[in-house]
């Protein structure tokens, strides 16, 4: 398979709303400033180095998959703040961090059993950890536009064994799920965060990124800018309201855990 990288800069102009979202969570954290802390799937960095400047006495250490997203976050280092180009299902600390933090990222997991007791292991005794991701019913009308394109005769066999790239789970699955996994304190609860986009170009630079991406890649080159169109012009007809703007469900898990 070719593997499409996310493109950082793109990204950067798509992503105004999981910023938003970081932002706020990020100052509310009960946050001394001399924490070790590990952001999982960091993106082009902004974030982090917003954590970073909240613990000018401890150090903030970004890890992404992305070559292009750690390439825009290495721009940002400093001598509390590192990157690395890790994946987190790969991720072996061993009680490195007082705090597990993630934003907008661990809906692309999917095995999180295996990634709560990644992230236990990598905790201090009494570190925490704050996560925030896609829950069900994100963005279902791009669920529904590819998954009728990808039926297509055109695109229908690069599909055969196709594994759907997100977990977003419902608020009362996750919270089982994490409780399993051994944190001694844990509170897991949704939110509502429904977007109206201000147009369908705005709306459309959601999907180029991240959404189309683990779908593009499966695609041979020459078929990829036409199943796009396709899946931009379904995703349009569902979402776009007489007033021109889109309309796309975006519901939130958080997590607040300590070890
Ligand atoms: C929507 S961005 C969020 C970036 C940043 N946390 C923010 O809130 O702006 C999701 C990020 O997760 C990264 N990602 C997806 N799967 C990953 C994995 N298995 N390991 C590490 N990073 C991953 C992507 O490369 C991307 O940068």
């Amino acid at each position: 398979m070719d593997k499409l990288d996310f493109n950082a800069e793109q990204y950067r102009r798509a992503s105004g709303h999981q910023k938003e979202w970081g932002k706020e969570i990020i100052g509310q954290l009960p946050l001394s400033g001399y924490e070790r802390i590990i952001d999982l799937g960091c993106g082009a960095g902004m974030l982090t180095a917003e954590l970073a400047a909240r613990v000018p006495a401890g150090f903030v250490l970004g890890i992404d998959s992305s070559d292009g997203m750690i390439e825009a976050a290495a721009k940002l280092a400093s001598d509390n703040l590192s990157f690395s180009r890790m994946d987190i299902n790969d991720m072996d600390f061993v009680e490195a961090f007082d705090v597990a933090f993630s934003n907008a990222t661990l809906h692309w997991i999917k095995d999180h059993r295996r990634m709560l007791e990644a992230v236990m292991r990598s905790l201090r005794p009494c570190g925490w950890a704050r996560f925030n991701f896609a829950a069900a019913g994100t963005g279902k009308p791009f669920d529904e536009a590819v998954g009728q394109v990808m039926k297509r005769p055109l695109f229908a066999a690069a599909f055969n064994d196709f594994q759907w790239p997100w977990y977003m789970p419902a608020g009362e699955e996750y919270d089982e799920l994490v409780r399993s996994a051994g944190f001694r304190e844990a509170k897991v609860w949704s939110e509502n965060k429904d977007r109206w986009f201000d147009n369908s170009d705005v709306m459309i630079r959601w999907v180029d990124q991240p959404c189309l991406i683990p779908f593009l890649a499966v695609l041979p080159p020459a078929d990829r800018q036409r199943f796009r169109e396709e899946v931009v012009e379904e995703i349009t007809r569902r979402t776009v309201g007489a007033d021109g703007r889109c309309f796309v469900p975006f519901r939130r898990i958080n997590l607040l855990a300590r070890k």
